[in-house]
């Protein structure tokens, strides 16, 4: 007869590896929302620190009112201490998987990681591969599974949400759950049901592969907006307008974005990974990452036909790598800060919602004492502003129209 899970013994249900970062905490603040003990290992132990004081580690709408509610009563507790792996019943790793300074992806951290794990890795446990992985590690993570000689199913469940969105989209995006035995499958499904409804089973090669298109095709319509928008520009003309125009009431171009700095932890790396994957064979990848990561240096490259950057203070405003976040991680206003220290007199920066960067300084005082202004993030703050000097913005978040 089949043991049931509650014969191994598990004192929690779920616990999260890596769940101190931005998409292991509210997956497992959610978890515990829906009635699930959950545990958190994860390496930093200020982060850990900070969740089992009810304090989100980073800015996520939504999630902290829930983090109190489930640390008070005792159902999210993180530690630094891997054998906290050892009592739960459902094993997710959401640590980060970045690719490396040569854009190579890291096929060995799910691995490595899980190797720090294996002594308390045990018979009847479900593994959930939750990060964005380089295609063919869930059937590695099998094989390392395997010569561990403990009864364990891998599955892969993709996380599909956006920074900010979390603690909505977590509830309301179907989730995509794939394994290769029967038992695994099932086993993912019903964890992810306590979450939604809507579970969409996949085998792992197709959700390995349908979680990279899903951010590479974001990542290719960015850049085509971004072609168009230097386009335009280029030419004189205002791109949003166009834009406006072209989809005002035509379904078929409705989804075209607005040009814009497309950068953050995820597009970039994952159009990497996907390009690693198929030989370097990705033109089209390649081509968008050459215009979204090309896009600061356009920008500085026009203001540098208009002004004297030289003798000339220019401010940044927004340093995040999206608008409402504070968040920086491969955030293009860093690059656009480069490039425009290299050629301009003096550079100041601001952003209301970036809380680890000592270098910046408050928005009234880069305004006041910039020649020129660049918004490089579209923050909601920014709506309105009344500026008494020029000012670039792409985002057209002042209103004045999107021409450099
Ligand atoms: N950020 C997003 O919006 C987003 C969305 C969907 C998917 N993803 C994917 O989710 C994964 C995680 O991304 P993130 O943005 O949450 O990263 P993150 O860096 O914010 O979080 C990773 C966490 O893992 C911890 N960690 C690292 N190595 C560890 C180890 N060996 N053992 C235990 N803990 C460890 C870190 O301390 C950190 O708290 C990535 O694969 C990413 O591509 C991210």
């Amino acid at each position: 007869m089949a043991v049931s899970p509650e014969d191994y013994g598990f004192d929690r249900d779920v616990v999260v590896i890596g769940g101190c970062g931005h998409v292991g905490l509210p997956l497992a603040i959610a978890f515990a929302d829906r009635g699930a003990r959950v545990s958190i290992y994860d390496v930093s132990e200020a982060a850990v620190a900070s969740v089992n004081e009810a304090r989100l580690p980073f800015d996520e709408p939504g999630a902290a009112p829930v983090l109190e509610r489930v640390v008070a009563d005792g159902r999210l507790r993180a530690s630094a201490d891997p054998a906290v792996v050892g009592a739960a019943e459902h094993v997710i790793v959401v640590i980060g998987t970045p690719v490396d300074e040569h854009l190579n992806p890291n096929q060995t951290a799910i691995p490595r990681a899980l190797g720090g794990c294996a002594p308390y890795l045990r018979d009847g446990q479900l593994l959930v591969l939750r990060s964005t992985v380089f295609p063919g590690v869930t059937a590695l993570v099998e094989k390392m599974i395997a010569s561990l000689g403990v009864r364990i199913d891998v599955a892969f469940c993709p996380e599909r949400i956006a920074e900010g969105k979390a603690m909505t989209e977590l509830f309301e995006l179907p989730q995509i759950v794939s394994a290769r035995s029967p038992r695994g499958l099932e086993k993912a499904a019903k964890l992810f049901s306590l979450l939604t409804d809507s579970i969409v089973e996949l085998t792992p090669e197709e959700a390995e592969l349908a979680k990279l298109f899903t951010n590479v095709w974001r990542y290719i319509k960015f850049a085509a907006a971004n072609q168009f928008y230097m386009m335009a520009n280029d030419r004189g003309l205002d791109f949003e307008r166009i834009r406006k125009g072209l989809t005002q009431d035509y379904p078929r171009a409705a989804d075209m974005p607005a040009a814009g700095f497309a950068a953050g932890p995820c597009l970039f790396k994952d159009t990497m990974q996907l390009a690693a994957f198929n030989n370097n064979n990705f033109a089209l990848g390649h081509t968008a990452m050459t215009i979204n990561e090309g896009l600061p240096l356009y920008v500085v490259h026009r203001l540098e036909q208009k002004y004297d950057l030289s003798t000339m203070t220019v401010g940044i405003l927004g340093m995040a790598f999206k608008g409402e976040s504070d968040d920086i991680r491969s955030s293009l206003s860093y690059k656009l800060k480069r490039i425009l220290e290299f050629k301009a007199d003096k550079v100041l920066c601001a952003d209301p919602y970036v809380t680890v960067d000592p270098n910046l300084l408050p928005q009234d005082e880069v305004i006041a004492r910039s020649n020129l202004l660049v918004v490089a993030t579209p923050h909601p703050q920014y709506r309105g502003l009344v500026l008494d000097k020029p000012a670039a913005d792409i985002w057209n978040v002042l209103g004045a129209g999107v021409r450099v």
